[in-house]
């Protein structure tokens, strides 16, 4: 099914920072960003079992499964198996390094293939305590976790978890599957096979004011010609967009610093917040169909909220498309 049938509203919460991504969030912090999130209508929530190997999920449910199950779209993602086992050595997350050292300790089994995407969703359902998700997610079978070796996983994907996902949703169990990416040549790859299908995906960092180039060369049309949507994940490039000083996850270096430095003082100039203008930025692709952005603080929820409704004078991405700041390629809202 269509993405933009599935999905209620224009914007998600991404509960990554929930399973303790980059610190440890106290338990009454996350349940008061969670309530925050319901409290101001958000009706679409993104997680995965990679996020503090569970926590990400268990905190999520805490808030879903005391919900009515239609009242909200649940996606997670397959693709690592978390074991009631702690582990001994250390983890390998690609260039994601320690990512989520403050998360559960539990073993994490890296593994695309059908037998475990099934255990995975097992896993998913029994954390996330409810009966059925609506979207699946292949996470991360991509070059930043995998490097040279990523199309051995790539392909373990196509041939386990796609079929997997493809036959449950053809039989009605889940409403949507796709990729849950930081790069964008999995997905092209998938849009480039005949079968299976996929209903959409999820492209984390690859569209946002700060690095879109690349998914507008070959992906986004290719996307756009098969009909198939986007989610955006990590829509503030994981949070130096915000206000933050996390760029890809990690300390932003000085030429991200000094690119945010000038969006922000065009947006000052306007009077418009940086984050309006990253999620509108983000939302004006015809292949968008939503942003997820994260938070582990209640009061980022209402500011996210305003952000995607305000107004921004057309004078604004006319500046920004003469500023040079983005591709000549980026469709801006406005027509700008
Ligand atoms: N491979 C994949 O499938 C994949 C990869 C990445 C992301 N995703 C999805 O996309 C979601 C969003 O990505 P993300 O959470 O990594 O990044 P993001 O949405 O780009 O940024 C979130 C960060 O912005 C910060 N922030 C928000 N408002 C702020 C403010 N006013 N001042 C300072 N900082 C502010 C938040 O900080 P606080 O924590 O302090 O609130 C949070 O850490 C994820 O949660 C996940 O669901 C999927």
């Amino acid at each position: 099914m269509k993405l933009d049938q599935i999905l209620p509203g224009r914007i998600g919460y991404g509960s990554a920072p929930l399973g303790n991504m980059f610190r440890s969030v106290p338990d009454d912090e996350a349940t008061a960003t969670l309530n925050a999130a319901w409290d101001h209508g958000i009706r679409f929530y993104d997680t995965a079992p990679l996020y503090g190997a569970g926590l990400s999920e268990i905190r999520l449910g805490g808030l879903l499964s005391l919900k009515p199950r239609d009242s909200f779209v649940l996606s997670t993602k397959v693709g690592r198996v978390i074991l009631d086992e702690v582990e001994s050595g250390s983890r390998d997350l690609g260039e994601k390094g320690n990512l989520f050292e403050h998360g559960r300790p539990n073993t994490i089994v890296h593994e695309w293939t059908a037998e475990a995407t099934e255990r995975s969703i097992e896993g998913s359902l029994e954390r996330l305590g409810v009966d059925r998700l609506d979207i699946l997610w292949v996470h991360d079978i991509a070059q930043d976790f995998h490097g040279d070796v990523w199309l051995q996983k790539f392909e373990e994907a196509r041939t386990g978890a796609f079929r997997v996902l493809s036959r449950l949703r053809d039989e009605g169990v889940i409403r949507a599957w796709g990729l849950g990416v930081n790069r964008t040549e999995p997905i092209e790859l998938t849009l480039a096979l005949d079968e299976p299908r996929p209903d959409g995906f999820l492209l984390a960092g690859r569209y946002t004011l700060l690095d879109h180039e690349h998914a507008l060369q070959r992906l986004l049309p290719m996307a756009e010609e098969q009909g198939v949507g986007m989610v955006v994940g990590g829509p503030y490039s994981s949070g130096v967009l915000a206000g933050g000083t996390h760029f890809e996850y990690q300390d932003a270096p000085p030429e991200i610093v000094e690119k945010v430095r000038r969006l922000k003082q065009l947006t000052d100039e306007y009077g418009v917040s940086i984050k309006a203008a990253a999620l509108q930025f983000s939302l004006a692709h015809p292949v968008s169909t939503a942003v997820v952005a994260g938070a582990t603080k209640p009061s980022r929820i209402a500011e996210d909220l305003a952000a995607l409704d305000e107004e921004i004078p057309a004078g604004f991405w006319t500046a920004l498309r003469a500023s040079g700041l983005v591709s000549p390629l980026a469709p801006l809202p406005g027509g700008a």
